[in-house]
């Protein structure tokens, strides 16, 4: 499947176009869908070349974690740990405008990249009869930021979608304008106390009927309260060094292209071999966890293209090789 850039976009209607949107999805196509806060610009989250062409699609500089919407609880707990606080948020507010923050299961499917490289998983059942219709046809999480460009605002409405993304997606699953129109609440699950990463459809009063307790102060957007609370991507801990020519004896070695491949290293994990930025992003952060793992004194980078997702992936491998403020 190609970069998107100038791909015949389909605009399709539901209820008539859901099975084809789905099975978009399920190729490892792109579809923007409505749900009851914003448009969603849809992949299979299982499939992280699929994923890699949300970030793609919106021109993100930079790998954010993804929501997976998925069905129903149980499709839900087939991919994260509720403990009793986010069961019973979920019971209260799925469907509907709640994102839960929680540990990633044993059996969870959803890739890394679309995770970040976190340990952790956001997860919604979206309240919109278009969006789980299509989410029960696709049977898999499907990974979706709002359906704009970067730096663009969320759209309510399919034409807003096809003004940022028209010749970027596969389709444009049209369900009408979206009833809430601002993002769902996200609220972090893995301590012991529930925190509110954003504010959004549903408000704080109502989470905090729910728990029986007031919560911490809230964050704006995602903000970190204190370093290492919260991180917000997976840092590898040994030293990174980037835009390396040799490999060493003692060192891991990020490959990319075959550039280093007869260099001496402990181990060497080509990201994509035959020099693909959709590949390489897919594979980025498991393959930055096995060297880190790997024993090695640090892991030697080699150059990756700047272009396209390549902008992406070197903007993670930056702040992978940044020194530590901890
Ligand atoms: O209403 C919504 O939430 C819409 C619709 C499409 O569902 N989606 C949405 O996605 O607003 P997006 O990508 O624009 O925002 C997702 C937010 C990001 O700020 C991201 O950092 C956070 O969710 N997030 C996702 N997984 C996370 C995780 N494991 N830990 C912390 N934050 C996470
Ligand atoms: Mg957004």
């Amino acid at each position: 499947m190609q970069l998107p850039s100038n791909i015949a976009t389909r605009h399709l209607t539901a209820p008539e176009g859901l099975s084809e949107a789905a099975q978009t999805l399920a190729a490892g196509g792109l579809v923007a869908f409505p749900t009851e806060t914003v448009y969603g610009l849809g992949a299979d989250a299982t499939n992280g070349e699929a994923v890699a062409r949300i970030y793609a699609a919106k021109g993100r500089p930079s790998f954010n974690p993804l929501i997976a919407h998925v069905a129903d609880l149980a499709a839900a707990e087939r991919e994260g740990v509720f403990n009793a606080q986010a069961r019973a948020l979920a019971q209260a507010f799925w469907p509907g405008p709640l994102t839960l923050v929680v540990p990633v299961a044993a059996t969870g499917a959803v890739s890394s990249l679309a995770r970040a490289g976190l340990d952790s998983i956001g997860l919604r059942v979206p309240d919109h009869a278009v969006a789980l219709a299509l989410l029960k046809a696709v049977g898999k999480p499907v990974a979706a930021p709002s359906a704009n460009r970067s730096g663009r605002v969320s759209p309510t409405r399919a034409d807003h979608v096809a003004a940022d993304l028209d010749g970027r997606v596969e389709a444009i699953l049209d369900g009408g304008a979206t009833s809430i129109g601002v993002e769902s609440t996200i609220v972090s699950c893995l301590d012991e106390t529930p925190r509110i990463l954003r504010p959004g459809g549903v408000t704080r009063q109502a989470i905090e009927a729910v728990l029986g307790h007031a919560l911490p102060a809230e964050e704006s957007d995602g903000a970190v309260i204190a370093p290492g609370m919260l991180q917000s991507h997976y840092a590898p801990h040994c030293e990174v060094v980037l835009e390396a020519q040799q490999g060493a004896a003692d060192a891991a070695i990020l490959d990319f292209h075959g550039q280093l491949a007869h260099e001496p290293c402990v181990k060497r994990i080509d990201l994509s071999p035959k020099g693909d930025l959709l590949e390489a992003a897919a594979r980025l952060f498991e393959a930055l966890r096995r060297l880190d793992e790997s024993g090695a004194a640090r892991i030697i980078v080699a150059p990756i293209p700047k272009d396209g997702l390549g902008e992406a992936i070197n903007d993670r491998l930056k702040r992978a090789a940044a020194p530590r403020d901890l």
